[in-house]
């Protein structure tokens, strides 16, 4: 039985690395999820039988947690919408923290109860390995008879606690600010270096401490000072995450990802699961990477973006001045005369579902022979690859989908952009303006074209909420109106020409 469950461990780590390599891909992509799932379903099932081989396992209060884990995943999945997703993904990411506090916690006062069980036995004049009772074998066979008071375990717990606690309120934060439940300014607090370093030394001292206390006996003490140590590792995590805000938001909940990782990894030293280390380093190297492109991406480091305060310029409150708005005849006979478009969608066509009514448009242009192309910006929308997921969804070709760095050169040659739905990521204040809080963000140049339309319902600003010169620039005909409303017109007018 053992044998067949470190097989079955195997075979899911394997298909782990298989899944988070197809994910690099558009293409590969779907498949990449369904081998992930799949891999996840037979990591659960080896664990079960893990524990079973071991001695009593609690089939009921384990079904009924799977049922109740798996409906709820199955209806945020089925309901959730495109825009929401990165909310989501920061409360899963949330979760996944909790779980690696909790069971931090649960080994401190485990341990207590296998010291006093191995206090017990020695009394009684047995040679015990009971110290260990209750941890899967391999770490009893590792362990012998020793009590599970090491260092090496009291730091891997107190890093763990440290770690899904700041995951935890961390990402609970990253979500409010992304539902609007909080703002998305930031908030600095007097000192605001230090305190985090106080919590982060309290963390890790009472989660340490907590460990070298279990021989005093005082259920008492471990108890208060975990509660210490878990309480400070929430605070830790707020702290951590209300200073970024607005345009940085992304680059939070890809690190709360990472972060998540790191807590499962964590969780794995301390269960002595090797799948759990494997699984956890995936999704932390991953979402570290994927940090370093989207800092790559807005031309800043990591370090700017946690912990520089932006000053802020008055923004969208800022009057426009020479703003011409046209119709959707305008843009169609524009088209209708080009022989390069480029298409730049952002996070309106997402809220305006009007992917499906590009694709329609791009179409009729194709068959009048205009080289079309979609320019994606790395955090246009708002989750990474946000705009491929959209545009795949409608079946746009992927040989037509241009990342920033491959077509940013292309947009003055090009005789139309059309701008549906992005702000931010076309705003060419982030190439001049010191003060602008996009400064440094590469964008994709527009305003370069020989004629621009800007697609959206109002002058309102982006996420960012700032003014956007592009609005301005006397290439530019506003197109006013809901997403798939306008590009829909553009298409009837378009069979007219
Ligand atoms: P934004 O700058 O957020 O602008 C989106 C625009 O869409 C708004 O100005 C809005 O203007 C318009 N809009 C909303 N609903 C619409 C509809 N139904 N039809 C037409 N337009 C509509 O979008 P962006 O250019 O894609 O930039 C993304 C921003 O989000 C960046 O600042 C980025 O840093 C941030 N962000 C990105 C991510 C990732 S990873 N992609 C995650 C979180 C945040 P109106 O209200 O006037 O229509």
């Amino acid at each position: 039985m053992q044998t067949l469950i470190h097989v079955t461990y195997m075979v899911a780590s394997v298909l782990f690395i298989v899944g988070i390599k197809r994910l690099s891909a558009v293409k590969t992509a779907r498949s990449a999820n369904a081998i992930s799932a799949f891999a996840m379903l037979l990591a659960i099932v080896a664990a079960m039988l893990d524990i079973a081989h071991q001695g009593e396992i609690a089939w009921l209060w384990v079904g009924m947690g799977l049922v109740a884990g798996s409906a709820i995943g199955a209806y945020l999945a089925l309901t959730v919408r495109m825009e929401g997703m990165p909310e989501l993904v920061g409360f899963f990411n949330g979760m996944g923290g909790l779980a690696s506090s909790l069971v931090a916690v649960s080994m401190s006062i485990f341990a207590w109860i296998a010291w006093g069980e191995l206090l017990s036995a020695q009394t009684a004049g047995m040679t015990t390995t009971v110290g260990v009772a209750g941890l899967p074998e391999a770490a009893a066979e590792t362990r012998g008879a020793a009590p599970l008071l090491t260092p090496d375990n009291a730091i891997t717990i107190a890093l763990s606690i440290l770690v899904g606690g700041v995951t935890l309120t961390g990402s609970l934060v990253a979500w409010a600010k992304l539902k609007g439940v909080m703002s998305g300014g930031q908030i600095f607090l007097p000192g605001h270096k230090a305190i985090n370093l106080v919590l982060l030394v309290i963390t890790l001292g009472a989660g340490i401490a907590a460990f070298f206390v279990v021989p005093l006996g005082s259920i008492t003490l471990l108890y208060q000072l975990l509660a210490v140590a878990v309480v400070a590792s929430f605070i830790l995590g707020v702290t951590f995450a209300i200073p970024v805000g607005g345009a940085d938001m992304p680059v939070v909940i890809s690190l709360l990802n990472s972060f998540s990782g790191i807590a499962a990894a964590m969780t794995g030293f301390v269960l002595y699961n090797n799948l759990l280390i494997i699984s956890g380093s995936l999704v932390g190297a991953a979402g570290m990477i994927l940090t370093i492109i989207m800092c790559r991406g807005m031309n800043r480091p990591l370090t700017n973006v946690l912990f520089a305060k932006f000053s802020l310029t008055g923004g969208d409150k800022e009057e426009y001045i020479n703003v011409k708005s046209g119709d959707p005849v305008d843009a169609a006979i524009a088209l209708a005369n080009a022989s390069n478009v480029i298409f730049v969608p952002g996070y309106g066509l997402a809220a305006g579902q009007a992917q499906h009514a590009t694709r329609e448009l791009a179409d009729m242009l194709e068959e009048r022979g205009v080289n079309v192309r979609y320019a994606i910006h790395e955090v246009a929308g708002r989750m990474p690859g946000h705009m491929n997921v959209l545009l795949a969804e409608a079946n746009v070709p992927y040989d037509q989908l241009y990342k920033r760095e491959d077509i940013e050169a292309d947009f003055k040659n090009s005789d139309v952009a059309v701008v549906i739905g992005a702000n931010d990521v076309v705003n060419p204040a982030a190439l001049d303006d010191e003060n602008c809080p996009l400064y440094g963000m590469p964008i994709l140049p527009a305003h370069e074209a020989q004629q621009a339309f800007v697609i959206k319902r109002s002058l309102a600003a982006g996420f960012a909420g700032m003014k956007n010169t592009l609005f301005e620039s006397d290439k530019t005909l506003m197109v006013f109106g809901s997403a798939k409303d306008v590009i829909s017109s553009i298409s009837e007018e378009l069979k007219q020409q």
